[in-house]
């Protein structure tokens, strides 16, 4: 049920290089069952209340909500600042989510890159816990901005790529799945836009991506969040993210 909410702030802590964790609490929570939704978070004291900024569920227990975030410009430097104990107000929770309901006892495989990370360790719980095995791959700028790879590991594979070569695999996502040939059934895919088109041309089964483009109002009013959609499958030529998303079917949107 989406609702608007002062949620109060239980952590906020630095996982990695310029990301942070944010645990929250407030009544909402309960109602944030999908993994792929996002809450519309309300950031600043002046102007800047009017322009919330979109953050991914990536991981609920209990009565408490996690977040991580990446601190790039006005919106998560405050975030970063705020003390335990302070309430930020949001709306959520947002959006459409992954579909995972149905998958169950296959071998899926999870792509996620930088902030795009996040919203695949909640799907990962719950894909678990439908008795599906779970292969993750995850890619970072660097060593030190890698978070929840422990997390992953607790759910099955976990590989990661960075693009310098400080850990990992040297390279993308993309090398990590040619070199492994994973043998799975479904995949679900979450990162910057260039990293999903790669992800996308290089898979041949079935997958879902979601879209962290920049967002307005999130829900539906402004299209400021609009892509283009496949005329094959819908005639109207355009998908809003933040109303019709942030989760597409691989074939259902053209990136650009
Ligand atoms: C559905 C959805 C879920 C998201 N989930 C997460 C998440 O879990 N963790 C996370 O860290 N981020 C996530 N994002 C991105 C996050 O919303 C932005 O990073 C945040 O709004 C930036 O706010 P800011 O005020 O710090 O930066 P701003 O001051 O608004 O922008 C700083 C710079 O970053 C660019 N920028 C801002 N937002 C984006 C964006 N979405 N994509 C590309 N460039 C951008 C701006 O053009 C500018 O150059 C998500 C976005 C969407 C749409
Ligand atoms: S953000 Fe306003 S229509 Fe999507």
């Amino acid at each position: 049920m989406l609702t608007k909410e002062d949620l109060i702030i239980v952590e906020n802590k630095q996982i990695a290089k310029d990301t942070y964790e944010m645990k929250l609490t407030g009544e909402v929570v309960q109602f944030m069952t999908e993994p792929g939704q996002f809450l519309h978070v309300q950031v600043g004291d002046g102007w800047e209340h009017a322009l919330r900024r979109p953050l991914s569920i990536a991981n609920v227990e209990r009565d408490n909500v996690s977040v991580v975030y990446k601190v790039i410009g006005f919106g998560t430097e405050w975030l970063a600042k705020q003390p335990e104990g302070q309430k930020i107000n949001v709306l959520a929770p947002l959006g459409n989510g992954f579909p995972y309901k149905d998958v169950k006892n296959q071998h899926v495989l999870l792509i996620g890159g930088g902030v795009g990370v996040p919203p695949l360790y909640y799907l990962a719980r719950k894909l678990k816990d439908q008795g599906n095995t779970i292969t993750t791959v995850l890619g970072f700028q660097s060593k030190d901005a890698i978070f929840y790879e422990e997390k992953f590991q607790e759910l099955g594979h976990c590989h990661i790529a960075t693009d310098d070569g400080s850990y990992g695999t040297k390279g993308f996502v993309t090398d990590v799945v040619k070199q492994n040939a994973f043998s799975v059934e479904k995949y679900f895919s979450c990162g910057p836009t260039p990293m999903l088109k790669a992800v996308i041309q290089s898979m041949s089964i079935p997958g879902y991506i979601s879209l962290e483009e920049r967002m307005g109002c999130g829900v539906g009013a402004c299209f400021a969040c609009v892509c283009e959609a496949n005329n094959d499958i819908d005639v109207k030529g355009y998908r809003k993210i933040c109303q019709d998303g942030p989760v597409f079917s691989a074939k259902e949107v053209v990136l650009s």
